[in-house]
């Protein structure tokens, strides 16, 4: 079958990455979709079973900062689109590990810019380097405001660091080289898949196994939820209809607390699980602060909606209570990840 577009998705057996290869490989049956990853502690297979099957779909093993394996892929499949989202994704293995940051974040994207240029050199028509990044590369807000597309940079940690530069490179390749890009910022996602490193993942996981719920701090700080496969969509309507050279903010315009969103958690669990209300509340428990803690995020995703006409599908209540049955259902999936190196990894980060 000939295809009508190739398109790379880098990561796309992480959490987001595998929401972004389902959404393009079920509903546009005429575009090859390419989903290069390394397979890191984050990257699993498990993720997108149910795409095997189709003809459409192919995963490549590789990381992204082999440069001669790149330039084999862009030349073998002929490449024409890019989805870049293979990154080290978490704030506090940042701490631990700047360097790791650096070398796939930075190092990583640079290597995917060179390969996407020197493939694509001379004829630009029907190319596109789409790169996905974070809201946290504009730094922490107070009480008041949102991030626009014009809020300054101002990254506070490793992992924001490494996202502001790769941001920074993939524009200066439009500016320098002419290459087509876009970029879009995006605020903290939530839904089925993700690793329970993350906050939603990591108390649910909790809660079942009746182990303490680690708050960092007084739990006050205020993030803007997303249900993943929102993004997802996002991602395709940026993809197919964003102006090469913008940036698009998406968010879920649902700002909560740590401490309201692990409240609705134990509540909801409680409820699923038949336990008695209040008994999972009795597993918060306080600890350290993250080191240079942003306070709050919380983006205003009016462009891409006047702009692109993409919206929200749903809000926090529904997805959360979504997202509850997901991991329930699929116990099984969090069992296998949290075995492991994942025992070692918790062990570290919270000393129990
Ligand atoms: P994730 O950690 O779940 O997945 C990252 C994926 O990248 C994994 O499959 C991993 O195997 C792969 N990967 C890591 N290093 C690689 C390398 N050197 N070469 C090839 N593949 C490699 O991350 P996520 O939460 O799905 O985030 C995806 C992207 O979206 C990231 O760029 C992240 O910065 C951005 N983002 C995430 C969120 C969020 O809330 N999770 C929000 C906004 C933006
Ligand atoms: O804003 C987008 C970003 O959201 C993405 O770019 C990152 O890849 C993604 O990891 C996420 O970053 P956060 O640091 O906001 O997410 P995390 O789930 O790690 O933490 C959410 C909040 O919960 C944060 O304020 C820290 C707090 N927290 C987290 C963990 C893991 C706790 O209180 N306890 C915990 O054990």
């Amino acid at each position: 079958m000939k295809f009508s577009q190739i398109i790379l998705v880098t990561g796309g057996a992480g959490f987001i990455g595998n929401h972004v290869v389902r959404e393009l490989v079920n509903k546009y049956p005429h575009y090859k979709v390419l989903n290069f990853d390394a397979l890191t502690y984050a990257g699993n297979l498990r993720n997108l079973l149910d795409l095997n099957e189709n003809e459409n779909y192919q995963f490549i093993k590789g990381d992204i900062c082999d440069a001669s394996l790149l330039k084999d892929i862009f030349d073998q499949y002929q490449v024409n689109k890019v989805l870049h989202l293979a990154a080290e994704s978490h704030v506090d293995r940042s701490i631990t590990d700047p360097l790791s940051f650096v070398y796939t974040n930075v190092m990583g994207t640079v290597n995917l810019l060179n390969a996407a240029k020197e493939s694509w050199y001379g004829n630009y028509e029907d190319k596109l380097f789409y790169h996905i990044s974070t809201d946290e590369v504009f730094g922490s807000l107070g009480e008041e405001g949102f991030f626009t597309e014009q809020t300054s940079y101002d990254p506070r940690s490793p992992y924001s660091a490494s996202k502001a530069s790769s941001d920074h490179f993939v524009r200066a390749y439009g500016n320098t080289y002419g290459l087509p890009f876009v970029i879009s910022n995006c605020s903290n996602n939530y839904g089925p898949y993700q690793f329970p490193e993350k906050l939603i993942p990591l108390v649910i996981h909790n809660i079942r196994m009746g182990k303490p719920i680690p708050v960092y701090g007084k739990g006050d700080n205020v993030r803007d939820w997303l249900y993943v496969v929102d993004h997802a969509r996002a991602i395709d309507t940026v993809l197919h209809k964003g102006k090469v050279g913008e940036t698009y903010s998406i968010g879920g315009h649902n700002e909560k607390t740590n401490l309201d969103v692990i409240h609705t958690l134990c509540d909801k669990l409680d409820e699923k699980l038949g336990r008695a209300q209040g008994e999972s509340r009795k597993l918060i428990t306080f600890v350290k602060d993250r080191a240079g803690h942003d306070k709050r995020y919380a983006i205003d995703a009016s462009k891409i909606g006047s702009e692109l006409n993409w919206e929200p599908s749903l809000q926090f209540e529904e997805g959360i209570s979504k997202t509850i049955d997901w991991y329930l259902d699929n116990a099984g999936w969090l069992e296998s990840v949290t075995s492991g190196e994942y025992l070692n990894y918790y062990k570290k980060q919270y000393q129990y």
